[in-house]
């Protein structure tokens, strides 16, 4: 048996632990036998000393050992690709992907999460959509992504569940922001999940986990070398997080967001990142096409509605209503005017984040309940010229108070200037 102390000390002193070791530690954390408190101890000695890539690799595994894992590949007698975003503001990517990909002929089965502080979760938005079951048990789960395509639904509580703890952990203990406590945390995941190749979207910017693209590219770089080490590929895209993703800030907004992109009408930034992102899916799934032929199916399933028609009949499949009419809409619609001529400068994606959170888009602690109705329509974004009194954003809210409240910190979050600023593309890199 293993002295928690004594793992923690070494760590501290910038020693290295052995796997057997990790494993330890997280199945004595995972059955409450190792307490909060030295796995606290242990995250900060890890946020301080970092671990190499063999222990980042041995945590990833420890973690998944703690759990259940899912071996889609056998089950669907195909090759599992997966997406994982590490979470903006706006980002209702998946929601698009998905139905493209499966549109494209390749099975899309994913687990996701729920919102936490200013960021959404994949969940959140696809449970403003009436009827629709984020809880399927494995076999229909599995079921429905033979049957309909795709799949989009919730952890079980077995799933990593030492990562639940310590990310928890993390977040109340100033852990959260190391490299390779975040890369062990979603490879755990993304891995116990089934897939055998990832792509990863790396958000940098304010409204990101990594403010700078060095950072990112770490991040990234930790994330590769763990697919390398468990024999799964991984592409990472690094995309820009200084601005919301899209104009849609908001569950039900952002679902009507995602259904115009696969009909067609898509906000420009949205539409480049979900093409990227599926061009990626595609050309490492098992179609053994290449980028430019990805990419043209791709674009092909939204042109030809079949992206759209896969989006309805996974919605159903799930238990939703498809109809937008039948998405919850807010009472007040209320215009945020341009106070003066001028280019956008800036749109600071963590303050648009917290206006749409102070809405009730999202929750500022763990037992909140979302209002899926409100959020922000950033209409005019980085780069785009308006005159004054010109709408900048919309926001839907539930009472003028709250919108009063609102339009005050989302006026905060856009910088108008005489000059357009530098063009930033929406993907910033691509490593694999
Ligand atoms: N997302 C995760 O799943 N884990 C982290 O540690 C950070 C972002």
């Amino acid at each position: 048996m293993i002295r928690p102390v004594e793992l923690i000390q070494r760590k501290r002193d910038g020693g290295e632990l052995s796997a057997p070791e990790l494993d330890e530690l997280m199945l004595g954390y995972a059955r409450d036998e190792i307490p909060d408190y030295q796995l606290s101890a242990f995250c900060m000695a890890v946020f301080f000393r970092g671990l190499t890539s063999e222990e980042t690799h041995a945590l990833t595994e420890a973690l998944i050992k703690t759990g259940t894992t899912l071996d889609l590949a056998s089950a669907l007698g195909r090759k599992v690709v997966d997406k994982h975003s590490t979470g903006g503001v706006g980002d209702k990517t998946s929601v698009a992907v998905g139905p493209i990909v499966a549109a494209c002929g390749v099975p899309f089965a994913k687990l996701s999460g729920r919102g936490l502080g200013h960021t959404g979760g994949t969940l959140d938005k696809l449970e403003s959509i009436p009827g629709f079951r984020v809880e399927l048990p494995t076999d229909e789960f599995i079921a429905q992504v033979r049957e309909a395509g795709m799949a989009i639904i919730g952890a079980s509580a077995d799933f990593v569940p030492a990562d639940k703890r310590l990310y928890a952990l993390r977040d109340v203990t100033a852990t959260v922001d190391s490299y390779p406590l975040i890369a062990a945390s979603i490879m755990s995941k993304k891995i116990a999940g089934g897939a055998n190749a990832i792509v990863l979207d790396v958000k940098v910017g304010d409204g990101a986990f990594m403010k700078s693209l060095d950072a990112a590219r770490t991040l990234a770089k930790a994330m590769l070398d763990l697919g390398r080490l468990s024999g799964r590929e991984v592409v990472c895209l690094l995309t820009d997080m200084d601005q919301p993703l899209g104009h849609a800030v908001g569950n039900a907004l952002e679902i009507r967001e995602a259904v115009a992109t696969l009909r067609g009408e898509g906000p420009p930034d949205f539409v480049e990142l979900v093409l990227a992102a599926v061009t990626r899916l595609l050309a490492v799934s098992d179609l053994r096409i290449d980028e430019a032929e990805a990419r043209r199916r791709a674009e092909q399933a939204l042109d030809d509605g079949s992206a759209l028609a896969a989006y309805e009949r996974w919605i159903r499949a799930q238990g939703g209503e498809p109809d937008e009419e039948v998405l919850p809409s807010a009472p007040v619609v209320h215009e945020l005017e341009a106070p003066r001529d001028g280019f956008v400068a800036a749109l600071e994606a963590v303050r648009v984040g917290e206006a749409a959170l102070h809405l009730g888009a999202g929750r500022q602690t763990k037992g909140d309940r979302i209002d899926h109705a409100v959020g922000i329509v950033c209409l005019r974004k980085r780069g785009d010229r308006v005159s004054a009194g010109e709408p900048l954003a919309e926001i839907h809210a539930q009472t003028e108070e709250a919108a009063a409240l609102a339009a005050q910190e989302l006026l905060a979050a856009y910088e108008l200037a005489d000059e357009p600023p530098p063009e930033r593309p929406v993907v910033l890199d691509v490593l694999s």
